[in-house]
């Protein structure tokens, strides 16, 4: 039986390596080792590492590729994505390349409106409280002044401050529902603050307010936090083509391809199961560059999901018609992202993402992030109505199986040829790879 431990957090990154490894695992040695092998010898940045989170004792790689060939608005870019996933860049590049031909990718912001909220109890009088939110709500804006200064001089801050009433739905619950601007920062900490001191004006101020009864005066704060429900911090990626113009191969007829292309968004639009692999293909590229950008694809996936269900059904985030024999194919998409802030300044290699990308602006990355979601959709949808995904995927899949392996340099080009003219699959692999043993 293995004790609770106290005190966890105080131990050195040593000592907590070593409790975990001789607690938990069955070769200390060999874990201590595998942990240590995947430290950075600059000790300045495992230092730097070390300290984005709790409790570290090593780094997890993820890949870093590079999808090039992406036009947007007439700007030619490389997308840097950070993804496990075989198959996902090189679907991403493809897709890219195609459209590079055919106009590139067009994009539109939408909106950039962040939420956030202070959830409280109120027990009383209505319209007592709506006087209280008259009398106070410019004591809300002036107490969170300093706060939203800086903000202000870049442009953005506060944006409006709505008295809700939600006793329809629970009893005595009513909320300030807030809307920001945050410019190029993600903003939860700026919002986060702001609805702190919200919370703190608005308990301070019904105490004093003489219209309010005892029992009113006592308005209780819940919590007081951002949403990442952003549906009006919104982006529009599109590309289209004439009919005839969207020849993907010369085995395949460009109209039957289209109109395949149609159905499928039209499938995925009625049939929430395809829905959801369908948006999971849209987030294969939109969680990537998030993750390489230093931005939270915890919150995006969690707003791009409630989005997806805004109307009551959830359904696909993609959009295809033709129309007079033009081809359309769009997303539009909820991406509340920074360019300032949090990771953006700090991890080095987001650093160099953000250079790749030409230093975006949170506008312009909302466009490129949106932008691989849509191709990323197109290359998966693409190859589903055509080739079946697992021909691609296995063929990546490939040099995944023969690391795990542990097949050599000589053995793996081989083995790859050996593919180039059969099926790849798990057990096929490892026939052809005992058989080239042996
Ligand atoms: C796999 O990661 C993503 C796909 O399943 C997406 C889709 O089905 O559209 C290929």
């Amino acid at each position: 039986m293995i004790e609770p431990i106290s005190g966890f957090s105080k131990l050195t990154k040593a000592e907590k390596i070593d409790w975990i490894a001789t607690k938990y695992t069955q070769h200390p040695k060999a874990t201590k080792k595998i942990l240590s092998k995947y430290w950075n010898t600059d000790t300045q940045l495992q230092k730097l590492h070390d300290e984005f989170i709790e409790n570290t004792i090593s780094n997890f790689y993820l890949p870093l590729g590079v999808a090039p060939n992406f036009l947007i608005n007439n700007r030619l870019l490389s997308i840097p994505m950070v993804i496990e996933e075989s198959s996902v860049v090189a679907a991403a590049s493809k897709a890219a390349k195609f459209w590079l031909d055919r106009g590139g990718f067009k994009t539109t912001i939408i909106g950039t409106e962040k939420i956030g909220q202070v959830h409280f109890m109120y027990t009383g009088d209505d319209s007592k409280l709506q006087k209280f939110f008259t009398y106070v709500h410019p004591i809300l804006l002036s107490d969170s002044a300093s706060l939203t200064k800086n903000m202000k001089k870049r442009g953005g801050g506060i944006s409006t401050i709505e008295l809700k009433n939600k006793t329809e739905h629970l009893k005595n619950y009513y909320q300030l529902h807030c809307t920001f601007e945050t410019m190029d920062a993600m903003g939860a900490n700026f919002i986060n603050s702001c609805l702190e001191q919200f919370a703190t004006t608005l308990k301070r101020e019904a105490q004093k307010f003489e219209l309010f009864s005892t029992e009113e005066k006592n308005i209780e704060v819940v919590m007081s936090i951002l949403s990442n429900y952003t549906p009006n911090c919104l982006v529009k990626a599109e590309v289209s083509c004439p009919v005839n113009d969207l020849k993907l191969s010369k085995n395949i007829d460009a109209k039957d391809f289209a109109n395949k292309m149609v159905q499928a968004v039209a499938i995925a639009k009625v049939e929430t199961y395809r829905a959801v692999t369908h948006n999971k293909g849209i987030m294969n590229g939109v969680d990537a560059v998030v993750l390489a950008t230093g931005n939270d694809f915890r919150a995006i996936e969690a707003g791009v999901h409630a989005y997806a269900a805004k109307d009551g059904t959830y359904t696909s985030l993609t959009h295809a018609t033709i129309e007079n024999n033009i081809f359309k194919f769009w997303i539009e998409i909820p991406l509340a992202l920074g360019t300032i802030g949090g990771l953006t300044n700090l991890h080095p290699l987001v650093k160099l993402a953000f250079e790749i990308l030409q230093k975006p602006n949170a506008k312009e990355l909302m466009q490129i992030v949106a932008v691989a979601g849509l191709a990323q959709n197109f290359g998966a949808i693409s190859s589903l109505v055509t080739t079946g995904i697992q021909e691609g995927h296995m063929k990546m899949h490939l040099l995944n199986i023969l690391n795990q392996l542990g097949a050599t340099e000589t053995e793996k080009e081989a083995i790859i040829n050996h593919f180039k003219n059969n099926t790849v699959s798990h057990s096929a692999v490892i026939d052809a790879y005992e058989k080239l043993k042996k």
